[in-house]
């Protein structure tokens, strides 16, 4: 076969095809390689790198797994389900099984407390919140458009908003100093930015929960939110997909609590949520996405754009028998928040006995951990040199902040519920060895400090791994203490 070249390949190629649109090339995504070359394993890979850059959970398939057990008729492949295959095989209505639609429609309503409805009818499928947002994009702007979003935001937003579409994503820039909350300054500041370069802003897209902070928007802040949107007549996506995650107070208040309370008030047309079962469920390989949009045209679209991303009917009909089992959702969305309360407060009670502070947060898999004491210098090149030896000497996948467009360098996502507990107590005991014993070596800096000003803090590096010996042995492994023993 003749090699061709990259530049020749961009000739033959589409555009879209060609640019870097996907965002591969960043932080986020090596860290998924260095895991990818070198995975943990406990006995196989002792020493590989720990996936904590995964927003997967995994806590509650002993659940799931029990319930598939005793549902076989959930299945069509069963003996006791088989009688449905043909049925299920053929139909490709791009509405959705009504039973699916009917199911999620009132799973969403159980996730939000209860407090509101959803029509079944305005259900629209697409292949996971990845395709949901996609097909927003499509519905609401055109090529050069642009949405406002509030930093930091996940990654794949850049991907999924941006790559086919040509619509733009422009930051609303959030910081610590009031612990990332968006504010109507920070959004009227984005949208005047925007104006001044000429952007034709189109709307707004929120998470909440938010990955990668997880915290809640308050019911205040959705309140203005809505102010903001509609004063500028422009949409608000609301990305809902970690509803359920969230395992202490406050509760979550979803937009379209707001939107019941402002009906006259506020115009919904400009009002779409975006959910899907990759988080609250677990389900990221099943692929169900949702957009629930209070505009009817929107709806009609969006459905008629869902033919290229629809859920496989196989996946609708399993997905509607378990979901109408409300009695195994409830104890399911319970039990999942109490087992993801739990390790978040092990994680983060673990690295606070070191000296390292998290965002406090109440929602998501994952925590937003303070690193900033520990970068040479504040600027994003520290901050890229600082997880490059968090992967490749600490052997842990965390994520760095300047991937999630983060204003300030420092800042890590630290994925806790994609691993069991044994993966866990090995990642937590990485972390803070490496932790004590950067510590260690800046006291000693201090002293020598006089002797030699070449000590840098990144020298930690090169003893780390003794020091992961010094702490395994059984007198000084921190999992000894009891704030850290599960
Ligand atoms: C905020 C947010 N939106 C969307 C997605 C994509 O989810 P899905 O797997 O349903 O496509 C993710 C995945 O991590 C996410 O964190």
């Amino acid at each position: 076969m003749v090699a061709i070249s990259s530049n020749n390949q961009k000739q033959l190629l589409s555009k879209i095809a060609t640019n870097d649109g996907h965002g591969e090339n960043s932080a986020y995504f090596d860290g998924w390689k260095a895991y990818a070359n070198d995975p943990f394993h406990h006995t196989e890979n002792p020493n590989g790198v720990i996936q904590m850059g995964l927003a997967e959970n995994q806590l509650c398939f002993d659940l799931i797994q029990e319930w598939v057990v005793n549902n076989p008729k959930a299945s069509i492949c069963t003996a006791e389900g088989v009688d449905d295959f043909k049925d299920i095989a053929i139909f490709q209505d791009y509405h959705g099984l009504p039973e699916f639609r009917q199911a999620v429609a009132r799973f969403m309503e159980k996730v939000r407390g209860d407090r509101v409805t959803f029509d079944p009818e305005r259900i629209v499928m697409s292949g996971g919140a990845t395709g949901a947002h996609e097909m927003l994009a499509f519905c609401l702007a055109d090529p050069g458009d642009a949405f406002l979003v509030p930093t930091p935001y996940y990654p794949g937003f850049d991907r999924d908003l941006r790559w086919r579409t040509g619509v733009q994503l422009f930051p609303v820039v959030c910081d610590s100093s009031n612990d990332f909350k968006v504010t109507i300054k920070a959004l009227e500041e984005a949208y005047e930015k925007a104006q001044e370069s000429n952007i034709k802003v189109k709307g707004l897209l929120i998470n909440n929960p938010s990955n990668p902070l997880g915290t809640l928007l308050d019911k205040d802040t959705l309140k203005n939110i809505v102010s903001f949107i509609n004063s500028k007549n422009i949409h608000l996506v609301c990305d809902e997909i970690y509803a359920a995650t969230v395992f202490n107070k406050p509760k979550f208040i979803s937009i379209s609590e707001i939107v019941e309370e402002q009906v006259g008030s506020c115009n919904q047309d400009l009002i779409h949520i975006v959910y899907s079962l990759s988080k609250d469920l677990g389900f990221p390989g099943f692929r169900v996405g949702i957009v629930y949009s209070y505009n009817d045209t929107v709806v009609n679209i969006a459905r008629k754009m869902s033919s290229f991303g629809l859920v496989s009917t196989q996946t609708q009909h399993l997905i509607a028998s378990m979901l109408s089992d409300e009695i195994f959702i409830e104890k399911f969305i319970a039990e999942s928040s109490e087992r993801l309360g739990t390790r978040h407060g092990l994680f983060t009670k673990g690295l606070a006995q070191v000296g390292i502070s998290t965002l406090k947060s109440n929602a998501g898999l994952f925590f937003w951990m303070d690193l900033r004491k520990l970068l040479k210098e504040p600027t994003f090149d520290a901050e890229l040199e600082l997880w490059r030896i968090i992967i490749n000497e600490v052997k842990l996948n965390v994520s760095p902040g300047c991937s999630f467009h983060c204003s300030e360098p420092g800042w890590f996502r630290v994925c806790f519920a994609n691993m069991d507990d044994d993966t866990m107590r090995t990642a937590l005991r990485r972390i803070r060895n490496f932790v004590l014993q950067t510590k260690g070596l800046n006291n000693k800096a201090a002293i020598k400090k006089q002797c030699s000003r070449k000590f840098s803090k990144l020298q930690i590096s090169l003893s780390f791994r003794h020091m992961d010996d010094f702490m395994n042995s059984p007198a000084h492994s921190p999992m000894n203490s009891p704030m850290v023993r599960t």
